[in-house]
């Protein structure tokens, strides 16, 4: 039995979501594929499940399968650590190949929220974006109040996401991948420490969500030039939350000449950062020309799925 979920990008309102501002983000085409089968031990890729980096697949396994042990293959498209959405795609596609097993339907909210717990789990903080969009695909919407095209709501604690359906012209993305890994939990502890204690962050925070919504409205208008621009200002206020990285500007402020605008997204700490440009093959030269790696990505509408 086998499953598949997108990789993602944050287009806006990364961190700022966990503390339930506003974010868009898109399913993008590059996949990671489960395949799962009883077996009379537990392997993944031939491995121990207990290795740190299946703590994804591991934890969505004791969360949702009861039966014997398993083998488990995986195959990704998605580089690992680059905040391209890689734990969020490989966890929903285990939930779903393990459903699949069970031959149960695969409902893509039951998916989401158990996908969000997952990453919970491990991560400690979290929002419920990158499950979310690994799950339903396509352009995504979150917020604090449910509006139209409402997908599903998840809540914690006192947050409660709304996961709305946004269609997004298509877009084709630069993505700039540093080639640093940095884990999302201890940078998510990070800002919220900074808000705790600056007014300026919390105020960073605040802009980064309205940022989020005239970034959407901009794209959804095809106006390039002014979700450029909010991209670009996005990027300072992630800097001045801590998550920022000078290899990161290296690559940003190499995109920009040809770019719309450019931005880090996801995490941030090193991973990757994305450009908006109708030049993508200058733009992937130029991030080269930085000492990144240059992938030109585009969005997708397509989420979880079973394959045959
Ligand atoms: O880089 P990633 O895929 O781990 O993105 C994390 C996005 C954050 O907003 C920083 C955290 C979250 O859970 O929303």
């Amino acid at each position: 039995m086998a499953a598949s979920a997108p990789g993602k990008l944050i287009l806006f309102g990364e961190h700022a979501v966990v503390f339930g501002e506003p974010a868009v983000s898109t399913a993008i085409n590059l996949r990671t594929e489960v395949f799962a089968r009883p077996h009379r031990e537990w392997l993944v890729d031939g491995a121990s499940l207990d290795e740190p980096r299946y703590k994804y697949v591991k934890r969505a396994l004791e969360r949702a399968w009861r039966g014997g042990p398993l083998w488990l293959e995986i195959r990704s498209m998605i580089p690992t650590g680059a905040g391209l959405g890689s734990s969020a795609a490989v966890t929903v596609a285990t939930l779903a190949a393990l459903r699949d097993l069970e031959r149960r339907d695969l409902v893509p909210e039951s998916i989401a929220r158990e996908a969000f717990e997952v990453e919970h789990d491990v991560q400690g903080r979290a929002s419920p974006i990158d499950t979310s969009t690994a799950t339903a695909g396509g352009g995504i919407l979150v917020t604090p109040a449910a509006e139209d095209g409402l997908l599903w709501s998840i809540r914690r604690d006192t947050r409660q996401w709304h996961l709305h359906r946004r269609s997004l012209p298509s877009l084709t993305l630069v993505v700039g991948s540093t080639g640093i890994s940095a884990a999302t939990g201890p940078l998510v502890a990070g800002v919220k420490e900074r808000v705790d204690r600056s007014r300026e962050a919390a105020e960073a925070v605040h802009e980064i969500g309205r940022i989020a919504l005239d970034g959407l409205a901009a794209l959804e208008k095809k106006d390039l030039a002014e979700a450029g621009r909010l991209m670009d200002r996005n990027h300072v206020l992630l800097n001045d939350l801590g998550v920022g990285h000078p290899a990161l500007d290296k690559l940003v402020a190499a995109a920009r000449p040809h770019s719309h605008g450019a931005k880090l997204t996801g995490a941030g700490g090193g991973g990757s950062m994305f450009a908006l440009t109708d030049e993508p093959g200058k733009v992937a030269e130029a991030i080269r020309a930085a000492g990144g790696k240059a992938y030109l990505v585009q969005s997708d509408p397509v989420g979880v799925r079973r394959m045959p």
